[in-house]
């Protein structure tokens, strides 16, 4: 035996050598689940993008999440401007998203790649937890048959064509907020929080299409809790809030409040939903049905839908408006109250004069048929340009590869559009894009238009998408044209009988982040401030207001 395998030998058996090599085996162990679990805290859905910049500063486990803080289209926003990169990746826990920011790349990716951009990602708190019962909104499904068959069904109960039928209920619910803004304020003696009035006006608009049912008082015990039962859903759907959707671990922890309260929330929307669908069963037998999309679909003269089908548009079309439209108008009233604003109000008035010379009469019967002040359409797009209430859009998910300046994002990947930070792309608005500005919709020359008593005053002609607060392309907002009309329709009633002064103990916050009191939620919710409404002068709005009364008295009766 020669000293070298003597000696290896030895230090084989020696109990030394068995303590070292232990050491080893221990060490390379721990290396191992330290290596496994450092690989399997930084693991994502999708492996890192080449080509698409990855924003600094993700953490193990959590990603960007922590560095999102609650507000999440805001930090993106500055991101883009802090790295000089509109599109980039970042980490939500264990998914990776493409974020995109810029004006011209969400046109990019919305319409240039919609095909691949038609589907949307499942999370577990949504649609695992709280729509296991009555099935995924239309907004929240992925692209599938179904899908397809239901946003064909919205797509056509929201249509230009079925909006016609639904004149009687815009004229009885826009007079519903006025007779309540008139009632309220004591004839514009006592300053209004004017936001419970917007909500019953949205979620009526949506029950009276879906079940042909609607709710007189603005503080029904049914209404609000339909409104409450929604904005804590719509809270539990935003990432901020919801750090379980991307980190798995948090699922399992023992006093998971998420999950106990969305099967609560799961519990008490199953609850009035099953009751409004109900009432329509009942009022089908006893022949006093109205018509809406429920009935039509229970007595089967539509399309082959299921019933968790038809369940599902309802939900869609009720949760796509109660908070997207009341957010809207109530911070639009609320631009408009401020000293700024009230000159807005005094040239749209005048607009409005000028195409109803008929008086104030005349202006509320073709308030609801057509879009015709330039105005008036000008305010409602600036609302919803300037105020992005869904300032991060509803996610997108691709079905196929993106090629996108050399990188490819692969199929499956979350894309998030920041609507908020295209609204307010300087280079696409210009310096001004984060002042609320009606004009800039109008033809430039509003001088002269003015000088002329406005007789000059034209919309801009549109080139192609003009703000993103509907999306874009092939998951666009549904309910877009109802949502205009119903705004346009609010907005040159109220103008025509009212003033609006801010209240200068409770004044709007009018900054376009800022105005919004719960920044996690997906769809935001005006901070409260109050108005004065002072009645403008030669309008007898007693009158107006028995007219409506006696013309829409008969409508959507019980
Ligand atoms: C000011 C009012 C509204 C705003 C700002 C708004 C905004 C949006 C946005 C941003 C999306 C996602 C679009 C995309 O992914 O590109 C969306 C989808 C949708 N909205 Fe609206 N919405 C409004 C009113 C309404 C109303 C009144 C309804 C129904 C009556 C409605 C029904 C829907 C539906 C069904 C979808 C899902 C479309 C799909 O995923 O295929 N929305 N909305």
């Amino acid at each position: 035996m020669t000293s070298t395998t003597f000696s290896s030998v030895y230090d084989y058996l020696s109990p030394y050598s068995t303590f070292k090599s232990s050491t080893t085996l221990g060490f390379s162990i721990v290396c191992t689940i330290f290596l496994s679990l450092y690989w399997y805290a930084n693991k994502t859905d999708i492996p890192y993008i080449k080509g698409i910049p990855e924003i600094p500063g993700a953490v193990p486990i959590f990603g960007h999440l922590l560095k999102l803080g609650d507000d999440h289209a805001t930090m993106c926003e500055r991101w883009w401007r802090k790295y000089q990169t509109s599109v980039y990746q970042i980490k939500l826990g264990n998914t990776r998203a493409v974020v995109v920011n810029s004006f011209d790349d969400v046109r990019r990716m919305l319409i240039g790649h919609q095909s691949a951009v038609i589907d949307r990602p499942t999370l577990y708190t949504f649609h695992g937890v709280i729509s296991s019962t009555q099935g995924f909104t239309i907004g929240s499904s992925p692209w599938d048959d179904s899908t397809k068959n239901r946003r064909k069904a919205a797509g056509q109960a929201l249509g230009r064509p079925a909006i016609r039928t639904y004149f009687d209920m815009f004229d009885l619910e826009s007079y519903c907020v006025v007779r309540d803004f008139y009632r309220y304020s004591q004839r514009g003696g006592v300053e209004i929080n004017v936001r419970p009035f917007i909500q019953r006006y949205a979620l009526n608009t949506t029950l009276t299409l879906c079940y042909g049912i609607r709710m007189d008082s603005a503080y029904d015990e049914l209404l609000r809790e339909i409104l409450e039962v929604g904005s804590a859903i719509s809270l539990l759907r935003s990432a901020s809030e919801n750090y379980q959707d991307y980190v798995p671990a948090f699922r399992y922890l023992p006093s998971n409040e998420k999950t106990q309260r969305s099967k609560e929330l799961r519990a008490r929307r199953d609850k009035y939903l099953g009751y409004l669908l109900n009432k329509v069963r009942v009022m089908i037998e006893q022949g006093t049905d109205k018509p809406c999309i429920s009935s039509a679909i229970l007595k089967d003269q539509e399309t082959k839908l299921t019933e968790v089908e038809v369940s599902s548009i309802c939900l869609s079309l009720v949760s796509g408006g109660f908070e997207t439209i009341p957010g809207t108008l109530t911070s639009c009233i609320g631009s408009l109250s401020t000293p700024e604003g009230q000159v807005f109000q005094d040239r749209a008035y005048e607009d409005i004069q000028r195409h109803y010379p008929g008086g104030t009469s005349e202006i509320w019967m073709n308030s609801f048929e057509a879009e015709k002040v330039p105005y008036v359409n000008a305010i409602v797009k600036e609302a919803a340009r300037y105020y992005t209430v869904s300032a991060l859009s509803l996610p997108r998910k691709t079905v196929t590869d993106i090629e996108w300046d050399g990188a490819i994002i692969p199929a499956k990947t979350m894309i998030l559009i920041n609507a908020q930070a295209a609204n307010h792309d300087v280079d696409h608005f210009g310096p001004d894009a984060d002042t609320f500005n009606p004009e800039r919709w109008l033809t430039s020359n509003l001088d002269a238009a003015l000088h002329n008593s406005l007789s000059a005053l034209e919309e801009k002609p549109s080139q192609g998408i003009q703000h993103y607060s509907f999306g874009a392309g092939s998951r666009a907002c549904s309910g877009q044209l109802i949502a205009s009309r119903l705004l346009y329709t609010a907005v040159i009633r109220i103008l025509s009988c009212y003033k609006i002064i801010a209240s200068e103990a409770e004044p709007p916050n009018t900054d376009y982040v800022d105005y919004n009191q719960f920044k996690s939620a997906l769809v935001a919710i005006p901070r409260d401030f109050k108005v004065r409404l002072v009645p403008r002068q030669g309008v007898e709005i007693d009158g107006i207001l028995r007219e409506a009364e006696n013309r829409t008295k008969n409508y959507y009766q019980e």
